[in-house]
């Protein structure tokens, strides 16, 4: 072990990705837990959060937001839309940084994201995969050089819990293409189509499909005439996304305030 830890506080402690992140965290040389808030009607309030991995953590699940902000030196937010503004606007008031992976965000709650970057440091990501930020850039250069005459297809799969619908990755997915292709993200959300229909030439047709535990499974297909390129990523569990989340908590705790993308915190970007 080397010097004193970054403190990360998680928002969203209980859930399938909140556990995931306590369990990748209980081996950090980097960081260590010092909050984990959950909503406010969870029975576990008060106990070890630890407690369901056999790890004693010495850090209690909360429902106290400022309570579980003001030792943090960086924040990975994990919970739902729902909880979004009310978690920017403490993590403004603390000073803390945020990494925020919640998925589903209005066009109002990436605006304020945006906003409080003028004053801390903020890194919104639709998924925390270092594999599937490469891929992301993958596809926005597939996207620029094979050019507009292509189609294109993005299929997205996850477990039949998740809210959502399409993905936050496919989403940003759509935007990498459509960026390369010259659109604003406004004119990105025109191209997209989830009814199955191509519209026309510029369409970027997504489909959604909610099955059993899938973590996340996203393909994108360009194709023209006889050829396809494809690009894949799977994620067979949830232990790919808390690896990428905990190496960008370390990285932007030590950041200025701004608004950062994770392809930033991918070790050859740093130099
Ligand atoms: N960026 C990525 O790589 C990535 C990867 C996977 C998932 N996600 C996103 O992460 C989010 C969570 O996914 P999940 O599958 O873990 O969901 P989940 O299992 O439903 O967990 C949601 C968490 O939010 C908490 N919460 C709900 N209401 C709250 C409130 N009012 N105050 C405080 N906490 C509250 C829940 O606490 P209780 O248990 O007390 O209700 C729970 O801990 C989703 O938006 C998902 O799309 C992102």
């Amino acid at each position: 072990m080397g010097g004193a830890r970054v403190k990360v506080a998680i928002l969203g402690a209980s859930g399938r990705m909140g556990q995931a992140l306590l369990d990748a965290l209980r081996l950090s040389d980097d960081l260590e837990l010092c909050g984990a808030l959950v909503g406010p009607a969870n029975g576990r309030i008060g106990q070890d959060a630890g407690a369901a991995l056999d790890w004693s953590s010495g850090v209690k699940y909360s429902a106290g937001l400022a309570d579980v902000l003001s030792p943090a030196e960086v924040a990975i937010d994990v919970t739902l839309p729902a909880v979004t503004s009310d978690i920017i606007e403490a993590c403004r008031s603390s000073g803390c940084p945020l990494v925020i992976g919640t998925s589903g965000l209005s066009a109002g709650q990436r605006a304020a994201l945006a906003d409080a970057a003028n004053s801390i440091a903020v890194l919104p990501a639709a998924n925390f995969s270092i594999a599937m930020t490469l891929m992301t850039g993958m596809v926005r250069e597939a996207a620029a050089r094979l050019g507009p005459g292509w189609q294109v297809d993005i299929l997205e799969t996850h477990h039949q819990h998740k809210i959502d619908r399409p993905s936050g990755t496919a989403l940003a997915l759509a935007e990498a293409i459509a960026g390369a292709r010259g659109k604003t993200p406004a004119e990105t959300r025109e191209c997209i189509a989830t009814d199955g229909e191509r519209k026309d030439p510029d369409s970027i047709v997504i489909q959604s499909v909610r099955s059993g535990e899938v973590a996340g499974e996203h393909a994108v297909t360009f194709a023209e005439g006889s050829e396809t390129l494809e690009l894949v990523h799977r994620a067979g569990s949830r232990a790919a996304f808390a690896r990428g989340a905990l190496l960008a908590a370390a990285w932007l705790a030590t950041q200025d305030p701004g608004l950062y993308r994770m392809d930033q915190v991918l070790p050859d970007k740093r130099r």
